[in-house]
């Protein structure tokens, strides 16, 4: 039921633009600097003139009347090399010039696509914002579809100068004046050299102005200041506010409704690094990629060793293991969660019962008279739905078929449509263009009996209710990408789970915010779904954990964002995933469990590790030099001490032998250094969950620190058969401060599952 997600998330899916003057195509250059000739003053210059001997050596095919090698951008941070539009045949004698390392062609970029900061438990009374100062002085980048300055979330009142360190500015363009940042929003740019090297693109709006909408969603999720009477419709009334209010924010336009790239995406990286962001929010991600051909995974590597913290997507592929993007070791990847919040709207039959369901329908006209009521079963005839004029339609989806209803009622012009349905991917139909309640089960059969009862059935129905406490949540959604990681098996991915659904954030004034009969409607505020929206809650967080603890490593943010997370619902049981008949939520789904920012302010013991440790494991996952010269951006390495055991707050092991002696036992080891950043003395004792197959144990099980940030080293070791009964199982690792009760938890994952990971000799 829940794969069904192939429909569009409501995000925009950007559709491939091929980069191309005839048979010329755009790739990524990754050089080696160490190579370059002294003669070179700098990159650029080396590059230009590696491209130009690049023409003379290939002489130009006299078919061709248009300049063919091109040089696109010179990258400076987040890779070495460049991005240039080649023929096949001088891209053959580049491979020949000195210090040409690896290329990658250019490929397209997908999205992942105010309430949120009170259900993630942040007040201005206590805890990380009044701490934080809000986030104040710290600087978001975000690498997205531009921005709507004008929004009421980017006003600057009462901000204090904008830190002297920042070198971003803020660039004019079509229809966006340079004025138009403030001590808010404090840089502005947009990329799109590379989409159009390809002749057939013409951008409309040539500025960071965002005619999209999901990057002013985004940026304002994440930083987002104060905004009253905030709503979509009636929906969601109240104030919004970002994670982050006082946190500056930098946009860097990257992805275009004409399309995207990733030399674009890179460039937006590249100068974000330049510019001086303390965090990086990127909801998009490129599917089943190797490290050393995933530009996003090259990029951040970057932005890591400037010791800027990356939050990125999980993607929107789930429920199905093993599809997540992202899944890269240096970053925080974040997975999709429900809030308490319910949209809804309101069926009352004659007899004066009420019946409430799902919905975003955004007619104004929304209250209707008493209308005929008629249950049409599966809704598959449209013929017999066009003749039903101006009554409700009822449909029941027995055969995960609500898609297919939906279209029909849509298209029959119809008073109304009343949908039962266990779809457990609601969000995709409750912004309808026709009054639209999605009921459960239970309550359908209400209806459907009452109609079946009456001879004349009549129903009125009702919109833009919201309610608030929802319960359980949050919940997985069943949407979100799981783990493993395709790119890295042995780290746990997705790291984290964040509000992603149905989230309520700043909108274009001037983008359709929502369609009814064929009319647009328009809203300064929109309500999305996916991972998109997840990602910029968990930067907002990191931001507040970097202005509270400047001195924090990525890592060391990543590690508090993840120990001190919640396994728990608002009803105290395990967090459930809606994509698995809301089962408890395992690791590959939800990670460490659902951030919560109050807890990371102090998690007493953080996991850290630094650009050596990442090194190591690209070694030991068998990336050649060269390769990892292309990710590490030549960072200076060697593979002595290869090691996949990553100093991370999580632990993943495969029992996935499938040989001859299946049970006989195994034991994986897993060796960590904890650093205490609490204040001094501190006792910490492990607990271990139970699991049916498994022994795990800690050695030693209690440890003694003596001073803030001192370390201490254990091992946890699985002793367990070759071969897994159990698909997954998974359990906790607690080190629970015996006097302050401080817990710093990791999530342990075991699992058969055979994921064919995407690896240093794919290609
Ligand atoms: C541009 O459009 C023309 C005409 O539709 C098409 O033949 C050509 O292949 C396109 N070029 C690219 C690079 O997409
Ligand atoms: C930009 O705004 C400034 C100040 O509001 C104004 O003086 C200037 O004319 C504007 N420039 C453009 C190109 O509209
Ligand atoms: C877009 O603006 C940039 C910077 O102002 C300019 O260099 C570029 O030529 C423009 N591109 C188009 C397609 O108008
Ligand atoms: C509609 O669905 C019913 C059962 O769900 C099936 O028997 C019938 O053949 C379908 N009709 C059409 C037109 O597809
Ligand atoms: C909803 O799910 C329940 C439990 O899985 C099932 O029994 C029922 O038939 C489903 N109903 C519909 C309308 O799909
Ligand atoms: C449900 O779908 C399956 C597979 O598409 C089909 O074989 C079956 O006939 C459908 N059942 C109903 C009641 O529509
Ligand atoms: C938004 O739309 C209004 C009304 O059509 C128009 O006056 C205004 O210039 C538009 N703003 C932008 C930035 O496009
Ligand atoms: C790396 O190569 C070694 C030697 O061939 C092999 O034993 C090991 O399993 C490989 N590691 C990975 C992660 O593929
Ligand atoms: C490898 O690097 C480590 C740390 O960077 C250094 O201590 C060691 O001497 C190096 N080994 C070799 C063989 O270069
Ligand atoms: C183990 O291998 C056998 C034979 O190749 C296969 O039939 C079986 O499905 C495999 N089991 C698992 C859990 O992969």
């Amino acid at each position: 039921m829940a794969n069904h997600l192939s429909f569009c998330l409501c995000l925009i899916f950007l559709t491939t633009t091929h980069i191309v003057a005839a048979q010329s195509e755009t790739y990524i250059i990754h050089m080696d600097l160490l190579a370059m000739p002294k003669a070179f003053t700098d990159h650029h210059s080396w590059y230009l003139s590696t491209l130009s001997n690049v023409r003379l050596a290939t002489k130009a095919n006299p078919e061709t009347q248009y300049p063919s090698s091109k040089l696109i951008y010179s990258y400076t941070h987040a890779l070495n090399g460049f991005s240039a539009s080649l023929l096949p045949e001088e891209l053959e004698a580049l491979k020949a010039s000195p210090g040409y390392i690896s290329s990658v062609r250019d490929m397209p970029v997908k999205l992942d696509t105010t309430h949120s900061p009170k259900f993630l438990g942040l007040n201005s009374n206590a805890g990380l914002w009044p701490i934080s100062n809000y986030g104040e002085d710290v600087i978001i980048g975000v690498v997205d579809t531009g921005i709507w300055p004008e929004s009421q979330s980017f006003n600057d009142n009462g901000f204090s100068e904008i830190p002297s360190r920042w070198k971003g500015k803020c660039e004019g363009g079509t229809q966006f004046n340079s004025s138009l940042c403030n001590k808010k929003l404090v840089g502005a740019r947009f990329f799109n050299k590379a989409l159009i090297a390809n002749p057939n693109v013409t951008i409309a709006i040539n500025s960071t102005r965002d005619t999209d909408g999901h990057g002013t969603h985004t940026s304002s999720t994440a930083a987002g200041n104060h905004v009253d009477g905030a709503s979509y419709f009636g929906y969601a009334p109240g104030t919004a506010t970002g994670v982050a209010p006082r946190a500056r924010v930098a946009m860097y336009k990257a992805i275009w409704e004409e399309g995207s790239t990733s030399s674009d995406v890179i460039a937006a990286i590249d100068q974000a690094i330049d510019d001086g962001v303390d965090v990086l929010s990127l909801s998009f991600g490129l599917d089943d990629l190797p490290f050393h051909q995933d530009p996003i995974a090259i990029a951040t590597f970057a932005a890591l060793s400037k010791n800027v913290f990356v939050s990125a997507s999980a993607g929107n592929r789930g429920p199905l293991f093993g599809t997540l993007h992202n899944g890269t070791p240096w970053v925080l990847t974040v997975a999709a969660g429900t809030v308490d919040r319910e949209f809804q709207g309101v069926v009352k039959l004659e007899t004066g019962v009420s019946l409430t369901g799902s919905s975003l329908y955004p007619g104004r006209d929304s209250a209707s008279a008493q209308l005929p009521i008629v249950f049409l079963d599966a809704c598959n005839n449209s013929k017999i739905l066009k003749q039903v004029g101006n009554k409700i339609v009822v449909c029941q989806d027995r055969n995960d078929s609500l898609n297919d209803q939906f279209e029909n009622v849509g298209d029959a012009n119809v008073a109304g449509g009343i949908f039962i349905t266990n779809n457990t991917d609601l969000e995709l139909f409750l912004q309808s263009s026709f009054p639209a309640i999605f009921l459960n089960p239970k309550d359908g059969e209400v209806i459907v009996n009452y109609i079946k009862s009456k001879p004349d059935p009549k129903a009125s129905l009702a919109f833009s209710f919201t309610s608030l406490g929802a319960k359980p949540a949050p919940r997985a959604t069943s949407y979100t990408s799981r783990g493993p990681s395709p790119s890295c098996p042995a780290v746990l991915k997705p790291d984290i789970l964040a509000p992603g659904s149905l989230i309520l954030a700043s909108w274009p004034e001037n983008v359709t915010a929502a369609e009814v009969n064929g009319r647009k409607l328009y809203s300064k505020f929109n309500i999305l779904s996916g991972t998109s929206m997840a990602c910029p809650h968990a930067a907002g967080v990191a931001a507040l954990l970097k202005s509270a603890h400047p001195e924090w490593s990525p890592a060391a943010i990543r590690s508090a964002i993840m120990t001190t997370s919640d396994s728990t619902d608002n009803t105290n049981s395990p967090i459930k995933d809606i994509g698995l008949d809301n089962d408890p939520a395992n690791p590959l789904t939800m990670g460490a469990g659902h951030v919560n920012p109050n807890k990371a302010l102090t998690p007493g013991l953080v996991y850290d590790a630094g650009i050596e440790d990442y090194i190591n494991l690209l070694c030991a996952l068998n990336y050649s030099e060269n390769q990892i010269k292309v990710i590490t951006n030549s960072f200076p390495f060697n593979c002595s001490t290869p090691s996949l055991d990553l100093n991370y707050p999580s632990f993943i092991a495969f029992f996935n032998a499938n040989d001859s002696n299946p049970n006989a036992k195994t034991t994986q080891e897993f060796r960590r250094t904890v650093t205490n950043v609490g204040e001094g003395e501190a006792t910490y004792v492990a607990s271990v969950t139970p699991f049916n197959e498994l022994v795990v144990s800690v050695a030693p099980d209690k440890l003694v620190f003596k001073e803030k940030n001192e370390k201490l080293s254990f091992k946890l070791s699985i002793e367990g058969p070759r071969l897994m009964k159990e698909v997954i199982a998974f359990g906790f690792l607690t080190w629970v401060d015996e006097k302050s009760k401080q817990q710093v938890k990791s999530p342990i994952l075991a699992t058969n599952f055979d994921l064919q990971p995407v690896t240093a000799s794919s290609n």
